[in-house]
């Protein structure tokens, strides 16, 4: 049986209610707390940062998986571990030496992560899978949330698998972006391990709800 591990973006929570956003995810089916950071720079945007995260972390009772959306991320490493982080996820694009980062991310205590942006092949990890914890594949370009699914994203995740197991690597595999009851089940057939979703949890009727169903959906 797969069980597909479910992770709210909190990007898509309401801020002047965080903590009871917080509660819901703690009290849901929900396996991680999924945390966009964005600098305005390497993305156009600025979502919110270590205040705002270390509000977030005194109460969320589960994983805490960072996604930095930042140039040079490697200033703040020590910092993330210090908040809480237990994931932590660099953009391919925004590394230069990203071996030298992921080594300085598990000598933090974290599990070291890679996101690709949507035009980043997956190829490009061939010679680093085996120190990666989790890949991220963007099937949205980053900045935001609320867009819609990229749909080359299904054929990535297949390179990415037989990678995966042609390296005999323990990666896993996470996507994040326009996830919803639609794709959820053929992104994990394709060999998606994570589902972060933002909009399709925050904007129902009723996010505990909707985060049971998509559990429901995605436990093959
Ligand atoms: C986008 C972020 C995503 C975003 C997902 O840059 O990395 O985590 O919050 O939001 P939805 O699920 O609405 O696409
Ligand atoms: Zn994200």
């Amino acid at each position: 049986m797969k069980n597909t591990i479910i992770a709210p973006s909190v990007l898509a929570a309401d801020f002047a209610n965080l903590q009871r956003d917080i509660e819901m995810i703690n009290n849901s089916e929900a396996d991680w707390f999924h945390i966009d950071i964005m600098d305005g720079v390497f993305v156009p945007n600025i979502s919110f940062g270590m205040p705002v995260l270390e509000a977030i972390t005194k109460h969320a009772k589960k994983t805490i998986d960072v996604h930095l959306m930042i140039v040079d991320p490697d200033r703040y490493i020590k910092t993330f571990a210090d908040l809480g982080a237990n994931i932590l996820s660099v953009h391919y694009e925004a590394c230069t030496h990203l071996h030298r980062t992921l080594q300085a991310i598990k000598a933090e205590g974290m599990k070291a992560g890679v996101v690709l942006n949507p035009h980043t092949s997956v190829t490009l990890l061939e010679d680093v899978i085996n120190d990666i914890d989790l890949v991220c594949i963007m099937s949205v370009n980053p900045g935001f949330g609320g867009q819609s699914f990229i749909e080359n994203t299904y054929s990535k995740i297949e390179k990415l698998k037989n990678l995966i197991i042609k390296k005999d690597a323990s990666t896993i595999i996470e996507i994040d972006g326009g996830v919803t009851d639609k794709n959820a089940v053929q992104l994990v057939k394709a060999g998606a391990d994570v589902l972060v979703a933002g909009s399709f949890v925050f904007k129902a009727q009723n996010p505990t709800e909707t985060i049971a169903a998509l559990k429901k959906l995605t436990t093959l």
